[in-house]
């Protein structure tokens, strides 16, 4: 059975991108492969961040994953920090990637903007440890949004090249699954950004704990144009925003643009927000009450994360002695 590995980072709550560009497929990616989920908290400091509300957040992120599907008995679910193995491979593919594959990274140049003598090096070095996480499992499939593709391609790239310097067959090649349907799902305020974390507007997204009235104000006041929806998808070139909200609805309804778009096509996008945020709602309200009723129990779900890290431990440390063999180290 292939191994699926995937990460997520505890900075702020996770978004309706989150969901329905990676872990909507995780849920079902359970059904046939062995998979490990992994809450990034190592990743989540390479930016500012707070160090007295990471280890809640961590939490709480993985309570929501349990109530978005993921069954922690059957698969893996753990916090990278606690398992080392990550920053052991991490450290020796931050000496096999070359500076210029880092430099061509869109993700460090977006997030590091104009500042970057100021960014830390862990910014710029995010892509060797994302390799690392994968990789330390063998894992050959990994389900992500869009915005990941680049990190993947990299991947590939560190285990090729480690692979040859070393004169082995050991890392395998990795395959990213993306979503057809909002594999990038935009900001509710700009259909040309990606919906994220990070935006300081609230109002750009929606997060998995809004209530059904938040939903539905925030449906309400999207951006959109003064267009009836058309009835075709072509239609909707040069309309992100619109095509951001049709996208969303057929994610959510599992058709594609055009069925969503023979259902609402020719009307405005008074019936259409309604019939979302309903949508929405009845999607959405399930996952925000069970993460509730988790999280009224932390011991147990640091328990469940603990039972993690020890499996998933099992599963990487022999790879990574393995990996440290081939590098040469002396292992007394
Ligand atoms: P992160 O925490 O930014 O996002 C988690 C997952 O959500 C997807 N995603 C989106 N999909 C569609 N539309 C959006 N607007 C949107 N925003 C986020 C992301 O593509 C991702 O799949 N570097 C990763 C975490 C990571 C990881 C890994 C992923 C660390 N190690 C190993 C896979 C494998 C990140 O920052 O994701």
């Amino acid at each position: 059975m292939q191994r699926i590995f995937s990460g997520i980072q505890p900075t702020g709550v996770p978004h309706l991108g989150n969901y329905l560009g990676a872990v909507r497929n995780w849920v079902a990616l359970q059904q046939n492969h062995d998979c490990l989920y992994c809450v990034v908290d190592l990743h989540a400091i390479t930016a500012d961040h707070d160090h007295k509300t990471l280890a809640a957040q961590t939490r709480d992120l993985a309570a929501a994953l349990i109530a978005c599907g993921i069954d922690p008995d059957r698969h893996v679910l753990f916090n990278q920090s606690a398992v080392h193995a990550h920053v052991r491979l991490g450290w020796i593919f931050t000496c096999v990637a070359r500076m210029g594959w880092l430099n061509r990274m869109t993700q460090f140049k977006d997030k590091a903007g104009k500042d970057r003598e100021n960014v830390s090096t862990g910014l710029f070095t995010y892509p060797n440890l994302m390799a690392a996480d994968i990789l330390a499992y063998h894992a050959t499939r990994v389900p992500v949004g869009d915005d990941q593709r680049q990190h993947l391609e990299l991947a590939n790239d560190i285990a090729q090249k480690f692979n040859h310097d070393f004169e082995v067959e050991f890392f395998p090649a990795i395959e990213a699954l993306i979503p057809p349907t909002a594999a990038r799902v935009m900001s509710l305020r700009d259909g040309s950004k990606k919906m994220s974390k990070s935006d300081t507007s609230d109002q750009s997204r929606i997060n998995l704990t809004d209530d059904a009235d938040t939903i539905s104000a925030k449906i309400r006041r999207a951006k959109t144009d003064p267009e009836p929806l058309p009835s075709e998808v072509e239609g909707l070139e040069g309309r992100p925003e619109a095509r951001n909200l049709v996208g969303i609805y057929a994610a959510l309804d599992d058709t594609d643009h055009a069925g969503v778009l023979a259902r609402f096509g020719g009307q405005g996008f008074g019936t259409f927000k309604s019939a979302l945020a309903d949508l929405l709602v009845a999607k959405l309200s399930p996952i925000a009450a069970e993460t509730t009723r988790l999280l009224a129990d932390p011991g147990h779900v640091d328990a469940i994360l603990r039972r993690g890290a020890e499996r998933a431990a099992a599963i990487a440390n022999p790879i990574v002695d393995e990996a440290e063999r081939i590098v040469g180290f002396l292992k007394p």
